[in-house]
């Protein structure tokens, strides 16, 4: 691995969970990032679509430099994973590249997070339709919600407006009667609410965010690749080397003004999104 340029999409800002927490714990790494805002949302189309749309976005990110793709969406990464061939063909878009999704970090977690082997998943229709927290996890008690209002109202920025509250209890309430200890964030927008979850929840639940496993995954590997030729440099120092000047390009397919705002906000840092 020469240059690392991680290719990271989602169907709008919610990859920016993900974003962020690659930025904290790999800070010199490079990327470009794709919200397909003019597509969103993903979480109510059928699985064959939003696999063409990740097909599509993928080839994008190769285009613009990308090396490794980072599928920073649940309902895209559910899909993928569901559908025969889906992974391989984005590996072979950047030429046998790993990939790495966020639903198979966040069910290791949770494995390990479980002590009753309850485990309760929130997350777009289509993510709970594809079955594939029940197929990744046989032997356990898995409770998915559908939970399709949220993502336009944490869009909104409406996260702690008393309306989501409401709703978001409709969500939980199921979860809180099957028992569940431990909740998977299994949507990009929910770390943005884990706090109302995690109150309503009470402090004995964890609470997955597969941002936060889905980064430690991808440190990892980019760990592993250096352990060979330069076994006694840090991750941190062996990156910087790498990628001396970090670059981090941000596109969307609609509306830059109001995504770059957004996740501005969001990620501490000023950001101006390109319209592609
Ligand atoms: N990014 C999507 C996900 O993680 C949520 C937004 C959408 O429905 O497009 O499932």
């Amino acid at each position: 691995m020469k240059n690392v340029v991680l290719g990271i999409f989602d169907s709008g800002i919610g990859g920016l969970t993900v974003a962020r927490e690659i930025e904290r714990r790999i800070p010199g790494v490079s990327y470009v990032y794709f919200g397909d805002t003019a597509r969103l949302p993903y979480g109510t189309k059928t699985a064959s679509t939003v696999v063409n749309y990740a097909i599509q976005n993928s080839k994008f990110l190769k285009a613009k430099g990308a090396t490794m793709p980072i599928i920073a969406c649940n309902t895209a990464s559910a899909a993928i994973l569901k559908t025969k061939g889906a992974n391989k063909k984005i590996s072979l878009i950047f030429k046998n590249s790993k990939t790495f999704n966020v639903i198979e970090p966040a069910v290791e977690a949770a494995k390990e997070a479980t002590k009753n082997k309850k485990i309760g998943v929130l997350a777009t229709p289509t993510t709970v339709n594809s079955r594939i927290y029940e197929r990744l996890l046989p032997g356990y008690k898995v409770v998915s919600v559908p939970a399709p209002l949220l993502v336009p109202l944490i869009e909104a920025g409406w996260e702690y407006r008393p309306e989501t509250k409401s709703i978001l209890r409709e969500y939980v309430n199921p979860l809180k009667k099957a028992g569940v200890d431990t909740v998977i964030l299994g949507c990009t927008h929910y770390p943005f609410i884990a706090k109302l979850v995690r109150d309503m929840m009470g402090d004995k639940v964890k609470i997955i965010n597969p941002a936060v496993q889905t980064a430690e995954k991808i440190e990892l590997f980019v760990r592993q690749q250096k352990a060979k030729p330069q076994g006694v440099l840090t991750t941190r120092n062996y990156l910087n080397k790498l990628n001396k000047y970090p670059h981090r390009r941000f596109y969307v397919s609609d509306l830059p003004k109001g995504f770059s705002k957004q996740a501005a906000r969001f990620m501490g840092h000023p950001i101006k999104a390109r319209l592609i």
